[in-house]
């Protein structure tokens, strides 16, 4: 079987346990994708349709770009993997650098990661140890929101305010976590843009560092347009 109809039609859909998805419906009435160029995808019907959501944000360049495809050959015939444990690989440091051309004020210190989840574990982890370095071991609290979602593990589902990713794993989620409320108020529903309304929920910040001691938290974490429970445009302000 060629590679192209090895992606058509596998045969068995069993032994892949697929995330976010009603595997049972799913295997039941299958939805493989064959094909993307640019805009479209292809499903294994033959049916062309939009990639609306570029992939889950994953190809907001478009897919199957010719210089995409070039640079990526070009790489890997010269290198395609170093470890990145004491050496590294110029290129990463040059990206690194570009980036901080980007980023605001003094975010100018770049730790790449493979996904979301593991950005956020990491951005976790790195507050709760630049405050262990300064002398402040007793901040260990994290700020998350209501309706937030950062990623699926521990410490994202703990910050992350998605009910049903929590429920099962409460026993085990991290200690020390406060969630601020969400914005999305009911006069929200219709309004295209930002809302004028709900501004001062934002506050909460400042009522949990009140209640529970500012000098124990370590870092407030909150999506600016929260995108998994709905797009959760902030109200202005
Ligand atoms: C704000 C935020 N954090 C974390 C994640 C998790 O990213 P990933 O799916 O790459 O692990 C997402 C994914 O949508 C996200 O929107």
């Amino acid at each position: 079987m060629s590679a192209e109809e090895r992606s058509k039609i596998p045969n068995s859909l069993r032994e892949h346990w697929m995330p976010f998805t009603s595997n049972k419906d799913f295997k039941e009435n299958p939805r493989l994708i064959t094909e993307a160029k640019g805009l479209y995808l292809k499903n294994h019907h033959g049916k062309t349709m939009i990639d609306a959501s570029s992939g889950l944000f994953c190809n907001p360049l478009g897919h199957g770009r010719k210089e995409i495809i070039n640079a990526i050959t070009k790489q890997l015939e010269i290198l395609d993997y170093t470890q990145p444990f004491q050496q590294g690989f110029g290129g990463s440091f040059e990206l690194a650098t570009r980036i901080t051309k980007h980023t605001p004020g003094n975010l100018n210190r770049i730790f790449f990661s493979t996904s979301g989840s593991d950005a956020v574990e990491t951005a976790i982890k790195i507050s709760i140890a630049y405050h262990k370095s300064k002398g402040h071991g007793e901040r260990f609290r994290i700020v998350g929101r209501e309706r937030a979602y950062h990623g699926m593990h521990i410490g994202g589902t703990s910050v992350g305010g998605m009910i049903n990713n929590v429920k099962t794993f409460a026993s085990i989620l991290m200690p020390g976590v406060v969630h601020m409320r969400h914005t999305h108020l009911p006069d929200h529903k219709f309004i295209s843009g930002q809302p004028e309304t709900g501004a001062e929920l934002a506050d909460d910040l400042e009522r949990i560092a009140a209640n529970f001691g500012a000098e124990n938290i370590a870092a407030c974490i909150v999506e600016p347009t929260a995108g998994s429970t709905g797009t959760l445009v902030p109200p202005k302000g």
